[in-house]
């Protein structure tokens, strides 16, 4: 019998589009022969959708036809299964899933919150948990972790907009210890939104004021300078970790390019910095890019190792990608961000080691599965007569006692 894997994709994230192309793209490539795919997509405005229909790219260019052809439906736990349940009459349940695959990107979905959905009703799912989703989404808890670990970063401050809002000077004398040119970032957003360079105390307030309108959590750093940004991908989980070929990066917009035009032209905005992948019709496959990366075997080895560690110490799992920042002057490495669920799921890197689409989806499913049976292995409840002490006492009514203690 072939196992039924539910693609969840979309969601409530300025990635949405991406992620349709990613999750179309896995599942073209997914052994059929194997697996059973269900889309199961989320619209902007957070509902469930399933059908065949969603497997063809043209149906997402109108909504209404979604909402008229496909099903409504809700993903939950029913009796030993979880299931897709019509919402409208008769709310018959039109398929059970064995596994749920998230390829999705951004917040409100990648960073931990449809995981934790997954977690809560019990489902077995493809990709990192809550804790590691989380920590690959918020720049600053990455960072805190990796500095924790040692791992070679650019110097960086981080603070909330209250703490800015309240005392501008304090937050600005803790700045200084960076040294010029610097780049703002909001800790959540992704996509370089509300992302800015700043060149000076002037700048930096400019940049800060422009983060603060996308996130409460405000990251500062050295920029790197001779800039080289490479991509490597690891897949496994906290007990095994295998990495992928390395990529550079190569965009139009350039970041030394864009270094020329703005950090030397005062006003430092990165907007437009992206690679131009994200929202290409081939997503992230498209870029273009140098694969493999052009390094030295010193430097490969100290990305490879790096992004193992980086991994492992975040506590995820699946096939995450890593970002890394080179200074081609000084042969230095640092790291940047992790993708917990990178576009197109990363497979070009996979594919340029000669492992090809279908077996990296096919890793990532049995990773998942592990990890389902890791979870359901550990203790997560004990026995216990708290409540039965409560009910001796009264039941409910000894709670009286207990007025104003608990608040
Ligand atoms: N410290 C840095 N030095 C130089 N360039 C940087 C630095 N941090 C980010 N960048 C540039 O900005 C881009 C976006 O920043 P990143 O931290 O990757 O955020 P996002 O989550 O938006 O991708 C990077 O791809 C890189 O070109
Ligand atoms: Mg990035």
């Amino acid at each position: 019998m072939k196992i039924k894997v539910g693609v969840i994709y979309g969601g409530e994230s300025v990635e949405h589009e991406v992620s349709i192309i990613s999750a179309l793209q896995a599942m073209n490539k997914m052994d059929q022969e194997k697996y059973e795919i269900i889309p199961i997509y989320i619209t902007k405005t957070r509902e469930w959708y399933t059908g065949e229909m969603l497997k063809d790219i043209e149906v997402y260019q109108d909504l209404s036809l979604i909402k008229k052809y496909g099903k409504n439906v809700v993903l939950y736990y029913n009796n030993g299964s979880y299931v897709l349940q019509k919402k409208s009459f008769p709310k018959s349940i039109v398929t059970d899933i064995d596994i749920a695959f998230p390829i999705v990107h951004g917040t409100n979905v990648e960073d931990g919150v449809l995981q934790g959905y997954l977690q809560s009703i019990g489902i077995p799912f493809v990709g990192s948990d809550v804790y590691g989703s989380v920590v690959g989404q918020d720049k600053v808890y990455m960072k805190e972790i990796w500095s924790g670990a040692s791992l070679p970063m650019t110097k960086y401050v981080w603070f909330y907009d209250v703490d800015y809002k309240q005392d501008s000077e304090e937050v600005l004398k803790k700045v200084s210890k960076l040294k010029y040119p610097l780049i703002i970032k909001p800790a959540t957003t992704g996509s370089s939104v509300g992302i800015s360079v700043a060149n000076n105390e002037e700048e930096l307030i400019e940049g800060i004021d422009d983060a603060i309108q996308y996130d409460k959590k405000i990251l500062v750093e050295e920029v790197v300078e001779n800039l080289k940004e490479v991509n490597i991908a690891v897949m496994g989980n906290y007990e095994h970790q295998r990495v992928s070929e390395i990529e550079e990066v190569l965009s139009g917009n350039k970041f030394l390019t864009y270094e020329d035009k703005y950090i030397g032209g005062g006003k430092g905005k990165l907007k437009g910095c992206k690679t131009p992948v994200k929202g290409s019709s081939k997503g992230m496959a498209s870029a273009s890019r140098k694969l493999p990366a052009e390094l030295d075997n010193k430097l490969k080895e100290e990305i490879e190792k790096v992004a193992v560690e980086a991994f492992k110490v975040l506590g995820s799992s699946g096939n995450s990608r890593i970002d890394f920042l080179i200074d081609e002057k000084k042969g230095k490495v640092y790291i940047n961000e992790i993708n917990s669920i990178p576009g197109s799921l990363a497979f070009y890197l996979w594919d340029a080691k000669g492992v090809n689409f279908t077996s990296v989806l096919d890793d990532m499913i049995n990773i998942g599965v592990k990890d389902y049976k890791k979870r359901v292995s550990m203790v997560h409840s004990f026995d216990t007569n708290i409540l039965k002490g409560f009910a001796a006492n009264g039941g409910v009514k000894g709670m009286k006692g207990m007025k104003g203690k608990l608040r």
